[in-house]
């Protein structure tokens, strides 16, 4: 491959030493100047993946090439294309944004008569102008993962690499911070790796996602492609007393496979049916339903096909397992 801004890994594994195969044979590839979203539950492998792919962790097996080099080979070549905010962002109390920026604008080998300016750029850039002068001890977590962001394009890298960016911050951030990205594609060119938890933000932001669960991707492709494979629309159907529900079941279950779900009465509506077919009967029928909706495939219903889990089901699993709570 010649040396473009994309990513291309084959095969890669990661065992840890006392623990899981991380991950487990994958292969992906991400398009200079594409927005790949990697979305999975906790335990995944999303961080592991990342490790490797920006050199902070050998492979097991396989290979994985950034920008045309290859990880393992060539580790400083890909370090200096790359920018990394990764899930934990290593930030110093006592230090504040603006010396944050300027110490790693050195560290980045940015010539000194352009650090203060770079500084003052990103800190304008990612909305910490006001707070550049105060010490990190006194952020919020959204503006420690907005200073890390800063921190991560201060070289103006080709390619970038966000763990969970988004994780922990309100809405208003969280969509400045997708603006954000989309913009640098835009504008820059920049290939964004992203890793999330947030089925939205894969939809939203993604052009591509690769979904991963246990170290194995088990779907890829456009939001809408994967979508579209499901095809059919679910039927939520929310029962007037809890006692109505084995009734409701059966009802739905002449329309559709049952889904799991926790709240409501779920199917996946057969071909040709629709939400009209649904109200006919409930009515000749008598049942006594409080609600009825129809959902459009979700990303969710894509993880939901590939796992027999949900999506939010999985993390939550995930989180007891490893003790992680919330
Ligand atoms: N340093 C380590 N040593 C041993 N096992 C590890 C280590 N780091 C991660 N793991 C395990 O590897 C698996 C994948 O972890 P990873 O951090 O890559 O998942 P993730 O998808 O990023 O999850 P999250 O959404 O919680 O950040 C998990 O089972 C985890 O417990
Ligand atoms: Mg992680």
């Amino acid at each position: 491959m010649e040396a473009d801004n994309g990513i291309e890994v084959e095969g890669l594994v990661r065992e840890y030493r006392k623990g899981p195969r991380a991950v487990d044979g994958i292969d992906l590839t991400v398009a200079p100047g594409e927005i790949y979203g990697f979305l999975g539950p906790n335990g995944a492998g999303k961080s592991t993946t990342v490790h490797v792919l920006t050199t902070l962790l050998p492979p097991t097996a396989g290979t994985a090439r950034v920008g045309g080099f290859d990880v393992v080979k060539e580790g400083p070549k890909v370090r200096t294309l790359i920018g990394v905010a990764l899930q934990e962002a290593a930030l110093d109390p006592l230090l504040t944004g603006r010396d944050h920026l300027r110490l790693q604008a050195t560290l980045q080998n940015v010539p000194k008569s352009k650090r203060a300016g770079r500084a003052e750029e990103l800190l304008h850039r990612v909305g910490l102008a006001d707070a550049a002068d105060r010490k990190v001890a006194g952020y919020s977590g959204g503006m420690k993962r907005r200073l890390d962001l800063a921190l991560a394009l201060v070289h103006s890298p080709k390619i970038l690499f966000l763990d969970e960016p988004t994780t922990g911050l309100d809405p208003q951030s969280r969509s400045a911070l997708w603006e954000e990205v989309s913009l640098l594609r835009r504008e820059a060119g920049v290939t964004v790796f992203l890793t999330t938890q947030y089925l939205e933000e894969a939809d939203v932001l993604a052009d591509r996602v690769g979904i991963i669960d246990q170290g194995k991707i088990v779907a890829e492709g456009t939001p809408a492609a994967l979508k579209a494979e499901i095809g059919r629309p679910s039927l939520h159907a929310i029962p007037r007393r809890d006692a109505d529900r084995p009734e409701i079941e059966g009802f739905l279950a002449r329309f559709g496979e049952p889904l799991e779900s926790s709240r409501d009465v779920a199917i996946r509506l057969r071909d040709g049916l629709g939400l009209t077919d649904i109200v006919r009967a409930v009515d000749a029928d008598g049942v006594d339903i409080a609600d009825l909706e129809l959902r459009a495939p979700t990303l969710d219903d894509v993880f939901l096909a590939k796992t027999g889990r949900t999506l939010e089901g999985a993390t939550e699993e995930a989180a007891v397992e490893h003790g992680a709570g919330g």
